[in-house]
Formats: C-alpha cells, sequence, structure tokens
C-alpha cells in the first residue's frame, strides 16, 4: 500500500465524444488491447485507492457494463448531462457521500481519455501533493502546441500556479502559454467539496469547470500546487481517430522498449504490434509484421514471425513460429510451426512436435515428437507420440450435425491424403496406406488399406484416343521397350 493511499480516484468518462464520429462511445476504444478508459483505470489502481468512481454519462449502459467487466470493484457515478468537468466531479462526490462514505485525505481526478498517463506519474503527482501540504496539485505539461489546453498561469515573482484558464476564454498573452493543465488533479477531499459548490458558470462554455477550484482555494489563501509531468506525450488526450492512432504507436514503442530492455530482440518495432497483456522471456525474438495479443507469451529463445498474428498463445522455449495465425493455442518447447499455419483454439502442440506449411488446427493435442508436415487439417483429434501424419490428411471431425474425435497412437506413420472420419481410433504403431479413407478402428501394428484396387486397361488410349498426342506418346515409348504396338 502507497503512503500516500488516496481516499478516492474519480475518472471522467461522461463525454460523448463527437469528434470521433463512431457508433461506440470514445472511452471504449481500444489500444493495444485495452479500452481508453480501461488504461486509464488500471494507472489508477496503482495509487490503490479506498474507492475509484468513474463518472458515466453518454452511453453510460454501455461503458458501465465494460467497466463491470474488466474491473468489478469500480464504482459509477452517472452525469445525465455533460454541465463540465467540475459538474461531473461533483456527481461522482455525490455519490459517494450518499452511499454513506465520508472522504478524508486525498482525491485524485483523472480524465477516461488519457490512456497513456502512467501509474508511476499518478504516484508522483500524489507523492508531491502530500510532500508540499498542497489543497490541490495539477499535473502540467510542456507541450510543442498548447492550443485548446487549459493554460497555466503563474506569478511572475514566485512562479506559484495562480489559476488555469481555458483556451476559449484566454487572452492572446495567456495563449502564448506553453505549460498546459493535463486534466490530472490531486485535491484534498474536503476543500474540493466546499470549492466545488462556488464553481459558477460564467465562462465561454457555460460550464462548470474543475479548473476554477484552483483560483477559489487560491483565494481563500491555501496552497495550490503543480506537478510537471516529465513526458508530455504521457498526457495526449484522445478526441479523434488520429490522436487513437498516435497514442497507439507510443504505447506500443513504449512497450517494446520495454521488451528490448528485458532481452527481447525485436527485428523492426515499426511493424511489430503488442498489447499491454504480452509477456515476454529473454532471447524471445520477433520478425516484422508480427501482432502478438492478449495473454500471449513467447518464452526464452523462441522466435515468432514474420507476419504472425498470435492472439491468448503460448510459445514454447525454443520453438519456432513462421507466417502464422493462432488464437488460444499452446506451443510446446523446441515446436515448429508453420510457414502458413492456423491453429485454433485448443491446439496444444507438444514438445519438439511440428504443423507444417498449410495445416490447419482446432481442439488438438499433438504429442511430443509428432509431425504434421503438410497440407493437414487436424480438428478434434488426439495424437499420441512420435507419429508422422502423412500429406494432404483431413481428419472429419464433421457429420453436418456433431463434431467427434479421432484418436491416433503413438509411433504411428499414416499415408498421404488420408481421410479419418470421426469418430475413429488408430493404435500404436499403426502404419495405413496412401489415399485411405479411415472409418473403422485400427488395431495396434496393423497397416491398415482402405481404398479400391488399381487396375490397367491396357491400349485404351490407342483405341478411344486415336490420333491423339497421348497416343503417339505411348507408342513411341512401346516402340522403345519393343512392347506393344
Ligand atoms: C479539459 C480541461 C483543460 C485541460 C484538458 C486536458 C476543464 C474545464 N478543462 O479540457 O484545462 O487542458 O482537459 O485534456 O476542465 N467530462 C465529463 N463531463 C463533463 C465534461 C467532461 O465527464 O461534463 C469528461 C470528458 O468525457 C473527458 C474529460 O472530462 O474525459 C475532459 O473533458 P473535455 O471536454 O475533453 O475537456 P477539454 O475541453 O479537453
Ligand atoms: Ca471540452
Amino acid at each position: 500500500m502507497s503512503a500516500n493511499r488516496p481516499a478516492a480516484v474519480v475518472v471522467l468518462a461522461a463525454g460523448e465524444g463527437t469528434r470521433m464520429k463512431s457508433a461506440t462511445p470514445k472511452v471504449l476504444h481500444t489500444l493495444c488491447g485495452r479500452s481508453l478508459v480501461g488504461h486509464v483505470v488500471s494507472a489508477s489502481r496503482e495509487l490503490d485507492p479506498e474507492h475509484l468512481v468513474v463518472i458515466v454519462g453518454h452511453a453510460r449502459e454501455q461503458v458501465s457494463a465494460h467497466l463491470a467487466e474488466i474491473d468489478p470493484g469500480v464504482r459509477t457515478a452517472v452525469q445525465h448531462e455533460q454541465n463540465g468537468t467540475g459538474h461531473a466531479v461533483r456527481m461522482g462526490l455525490e455519490e459517494l457521500s450518499d452511499s454513506g462514505i465520508a472522504l478524508d485525505g486525498t482525491v485524485v481526478v483523472v480524465c477516461g481519455d488519457t490512456p497513456l498517463l502512467t501509474g508511476d506519474t499518478l504516484k508522483r503527482l500524489s507523492d508531491t501533493h502530500a510532500a508540499d501540504g498542497n489543497a490541490v496539485t495539477v499535473l502540467t505539461a510542456e507541450v510543442p502546441d498548447s492550443t485548446g489546453y487549459g493554460r497555466i498561469v503563474r506569478d511572475a515573482a514566485t512562479g506559484a500556479v495562480t489559476a488555469i484558464v481555458e483556451h476559449k476564454d484566454a487572452t492572446d498573452e495567456q495563449r502564448a502559454i506553453r505549460e498546459i493543465n493535463s486534466g490530472v488533479f490531486a485535491f484534498d477531499a474536503q476543500l474540493l467539496t466546499d470549492a466545488l459548490g462556488k464553481v459558477r458558470t460564467d465562462n465561454s462554455q457555460g460550464e462548470e469547470y474543475l479548473t476554477d477550484v484552483l483560483g477559489i482555494l487560491r483565494e481563500a489563501g491555501h496552497r495550490v500546487g503543480a506537478a510537471v509531468a516529465g513526458d508530455h506525450r504521457e498526457i495526449l488526450g484522445i478526441n479523434n481517430r488520429v490522436q487513437l492512432a498516435e497514442a497507439r504507436k507510443l504505447l506500443n514503442e513504449r512497450l517494446l522498449h520495454a521488451a528490448m530492455m528485458s532481452g527481447v530482440t525485436v527485428v523492426d518495432p515499426a511493424t511489430t504490434w503488442v498489447d499491454v497483456t504480452v509477456t515476454f522471456e529473454p532471447d524471445a525474438l520477433v520478425h516484422p509484421g508480427t501482432q502478438l495479443l492478449g495473454a500471449t507469451h513467447l518464452a526464452a529463445g523462441s522466435e515468432v514471425g514474420p507476419n504472425t498474428r498470435l492472439k491468448d498463445t503460448s510459445v514454447g522455449a525454443g520453438a519456432h513460429v513462421d507466417n502464422t495465425v493462432a488464437d488460444s493455442a499452446r506451443i510446446g518447447e523446441g515446436a515448429s510451426v508453420g510457414p502458413y499455419a492456423y491453429l485454433r483454439p485448443g491446439t496444444n502442440l507438444g514438445p519438439k512436435s511440428k504443423a507444417g506449411a498449410y495445416v490447419e488446427m482446432k481442439n488438438a493435442e499433438i504429442g511430443e515428437g509428432t509431425k504434421v508436415p503438410h497440407l493437414s487439417y487436424v480438428g478434434d483429434a488426439t495424437i499420441g507420440e512420435y507419429t508422422n501424419i502423412g500429406a494432404a490428411s483431413v481428419f472429419v471431425n464433421y457429420d453436418g450435425v456433431n463434431k467427434h474425435h479421432t484418436t491416433i497412437g503413438s509411433h504411428c506413420r499414416t499415408g498421404s491424403d488420408n481421410m479419418f472420419v470421426a469418430p475413429v481410433t488408430i493404435g500404436d504403431g499403426v502404419y495405413t496406406a496412401a489415399g485411405s479413407v479411415i472409418t473403422k478402428d485400427v488395431p495396434p501394428g496393423a497397416l491398415a488399406v482402405a481404398r479400391g484396387q488399381q487396375r490397367n486397361i491396357e491400349g485404351w488410349v490407342a483405341r478411344k484416343r486415336p490420333g491423339s498426342a497421348a497416343a503417339d506418346a505411348a507408342s513411341a515409348a512401346h516402340r522403345k521397350t519393343g512392347g506393344e504396338q
């Protein structure tokens, strides 16, 4: 638990986000495997607040349902009309007091559309707030272009923050200020509650500005402070899809940077995309054009890509995965996958096994050292150890209504172009003939042959296709060997 554990974190997420031009509420848009508001909630959790309240308004059922799913400990407070950031925080505090919760200590306020904000920065803000004994501490940043942001006005002599002036309400002189309000604050809970009652709406937007609390507290003789963010990109707020793409790129770079610093080789960070939930071991290697999503894990010495998408998939130590799409698969140590493999949920490849070129698998247990090297579909199957499945085999698992299981033993050698019509069981050490349609169980050690006998009708071409190129070629061949005309 942090020494400066806040009483509450309030996340503002009631706005519509019109500039996204989307049927999806702004805070539910995603980057690197998490929603905008999900990133903010997760950074807020690092402060270990007693209460975490998200203000919802626009599409509140949808946003609340999402919050309940990602973090059931989150409370929501409804702001029916978006009357400004001050009004939104007031709704949050009222929700807590209506629930009989008296806040004592620090309240941290963050916006739901700043997904790059880190827990470390929030901790720094909260530590500065406590150390300086402030009534309010605002997180600020120097930005190259401050257009649209609230400007931080400081006293020329002392450098103390005196006010935040919104862009729309600022003078030309104030608009030249490059230090801006990030929208993140730490407040003394009681002083915040009192000051919010005094916020007026006589501004260009006719809204209750949270930023006015600063001036109100200062005029009442309280300490107002600021913490400057180390990296201004952290406070990037997402208002449109261009900013969403920008933020996604920055977050992806941050995640890959951490991976590389921990010993992962990323050949081309520009074309490698990872979710926040992906984990790596040192000496994993990622080739260009690779997307690693969800709970994907790359173990030591594994090699993934190029052009590969893995979702919720674990790759064992030393395994190779090339030009592959996999979802919810487990790839064992030293296994080899692809190029051009498709592993669907429930695929579990044992150590040193192989799913080769143009192989699709689903709900398949593949034993150690077993190989499915070429052009095959393996669905609903269990295969033992050190078995080789011939090229172009299909596990015929679907009868049009139900799915059935195929079991194949260890050390088998099945011929090319086999159909295993499930349910069917093949014992250990079995061989099957190429082109077989296996519909019956095969006992251990047997050779199964399940195909029509070949018959050759001699002279058919000469009789039925006289004068054709085929007939000429055949008669030339016969002349050479002294056979039939
Ligand atoms: C706000 C700040 C500005 C700061 C900027 C940083 C105020 C008055 N202005 O401006 O100083 O530089 O953020 O990005 O605080 N929201 C609600 N209810 C409302 C209004 C807003 O929940 O009634 C939420 C929005 O959903 C959003 C956040 O508050 O997540 C910020 O609102 P937004 O309208 O984007 O504020 P800005 O104009 O960007
Ligand atoms: Ca606004």
